[in-house]
């Protein structure tokens, strides 16, 4: 066992674990940080970075098509799937290479190899090589991460989000069950490369945790872009032959089947539990993840947890959020806090759709007051300029706070920014009324 005492050792390399790692070393903090594949975990391997990187490209080759309404000739559009591969590979490497370098600059310890907690105060590592060492830590933060939740076994022709992008060719045709975040990103790459896409969701509209209007703006987007969708129906059950898939699904008594060369299952995550570290040292959980506190504590002191472990809204920023505040209440003075009505959620189809705080829905079940703003991409010049199509913003107000919002249309991603702090401080109407935008932007669109 090494004679060092770490002041905190981190379990999982993602974006929780990182950021957990990296800001307690800023407070001066002896850290110790543990990964077992790769540093940068899901968001940087197989889930944000890779993804956002295709659709940049799939995104490019469609937007040339609408060049010639802007006066710009381009000739004969065509793509080149291994260059494709290229740049997403390239992306990826370069963003766990910031992960890599961010450790090291913090000084935090890097260890490859699987973590597992044997006592609190206890966490071995074992090498891929077999070789294990001790690590002794004052606190221990669980950073386990998630992988998808197939609702069907796997294999060469049913894809998870996982295998997808491991594929060496583009497939010819696919049938992606679950219409959420993840079946409408991969839906938007495959059908703006000209590939037929099917999207199978059980509940009556795409994007069923988003704003209503949401998911219908989306719905007419996707079948303008080609994509078949078939809400309201399930999947029953797959086939699979030497061609490919047939996807048994049923609406309203009626049974359908559907044919591709791949099915994607994007059909949720759930997760990754170690149960034996669970159960060995008798941490609180459930299948939907290690119960922790508002200061991401678990039942064990000196054991905590962050990012898609703790089960919630499974996203990269709110993990990283939630190592910030862990390393703040740890190591500093604890004013840096992850709140989780403030989390913004981004889904990165053409056109995309952001939201912050409450729906309306939401915010009705609440009681009071509800107040409802709602500006079109049409009336914005830039929007117009650009040819940046259709869209909207919609803000809700309760007692004169924003306690949320949703846009969809281009540059939304970005756009929610601002107006998360603004939920995040609390800004009440009237300060917003006075918020001074840029014209001719897309910003306007934000304009109360
Ligand atoms: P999800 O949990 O958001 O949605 C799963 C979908 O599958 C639901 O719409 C559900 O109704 C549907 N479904 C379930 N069983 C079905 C059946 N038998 N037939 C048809 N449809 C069925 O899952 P998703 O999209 O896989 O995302 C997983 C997680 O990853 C989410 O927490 C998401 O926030 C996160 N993520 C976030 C991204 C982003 O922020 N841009 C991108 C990708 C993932």
């Amino acid at each position: 066992m090494s004679e060092e005492i770490f002041d905190l050792v981190v379990i999982g390399g993602g974006p929780g674990g990182h950021a957990a790692a990296a800001e307690a070393a800023r407070h001066g903090a002896r850290v110790g940080i543990v990964e077992k594949e790769l540093w940068g975990g899901t968001c940087t391997h197989r889930g944000c970075v890779p993804t956002k990187a295709l659709l940049a490209c799939s995104g490019h080759y469609a937007a040339l098509k609408k060049l010639s309404r802007l006066g710009v000739a381009t000739g004969t559009a065509a793509y080149d799937f291994a260059a494709i591969c290229r740049h997403r590979d390239q992306t990826v490497r370069i963003a766990a290479l910031g992960v890599e370098k961010s450790l090291q600059e913090a000084r935090v310890v890097q260890k490859t190899g699987e973590g597992k907690i044997t006592s609190p105060g206890e966490v071995l590592c074992t090498a891929p090589n077999g070789g294990t060492e001790s690590l002794r830590a004052r606190h221990i933060a669980i950073a386990w991460g998630s992988e998808p939740a197939a609702i069907f076994p796997p294999s060469a022709r049913v894809l998870t989000s996982d295998t997808f992008l491991r594929l060496a060719a583009l497939p010819k045709s696919m049938v992606i069950i679950g219409g959420s975040v993840i079946g409408v990103e991969f839906a938007t790459f495959l059908a703006e490369l000209g590939i037929p896409v099917r999207i199978v969701e059980i509940l009556p509209a795409l994007l069923p945790y988003e704003e209503p209007e949401a998911g219908a703006f989306l719905q007419k987007e996707m079948t303008r872009l080609g994509v078949e969708v078939h809400t309201a129906t399930k999947v029953a059950a797959l086939r699979e032959d030497g061609e490919g898939v047939c996807v048994e699904a049923v609406k309203d008594g009626q049974h359908y089947e559907f044919r591709a060369e791949y099915a994607l299952l994007c059909t949720g995550r759930r997760p990754r539990l170690d149960e034996e570290t669970l159960a060995g040292t008798g941490i609180r959980h459930d299948r939907r993840g290690i119960a922790v506190t508002a200061g991401q504590e678990t039942n064990i002191p000196g054991i905590y947890a962050v990012g898609d472990v703790t089960g919630g809204i499974m996203l990269a920023h709110r993990a990283m959020q939630q190592g910030r505040a862990l390393a703040s209440r740890l190591f500093g003075d604890g004013a840096v806090v992850c709140r989780e009505d403030a989390v913004p959620a981004v889904t990165y189809t053409h056109p995309p759709i952001a939201r912050i705080g409450l729906t309306e829905g939401q915010a009705r079940e609440k009681g009071g007051d509800v107040e409802i703003v709602r500006n079109d991409y049409g009336a914005n010049i830039m929007a117009r300029a650009e040819l940046a199509g259709q869209g909207f913003a919609k803000f809700i107000f309760q007692a004169n706070q924003l306690v949320g919002a949703t846009i969809a249309g281009a540059g939304a991603p970005d756009l929610i920014a601002a107006l998360t702090l603004a939920v995040t401080a609390g800004v009440d109407r009237r300060t917003l009324q006075s918020w001074i935008l840029p014209h001719p932007t897309l910003s306007e669109i934000l304009r109360l």
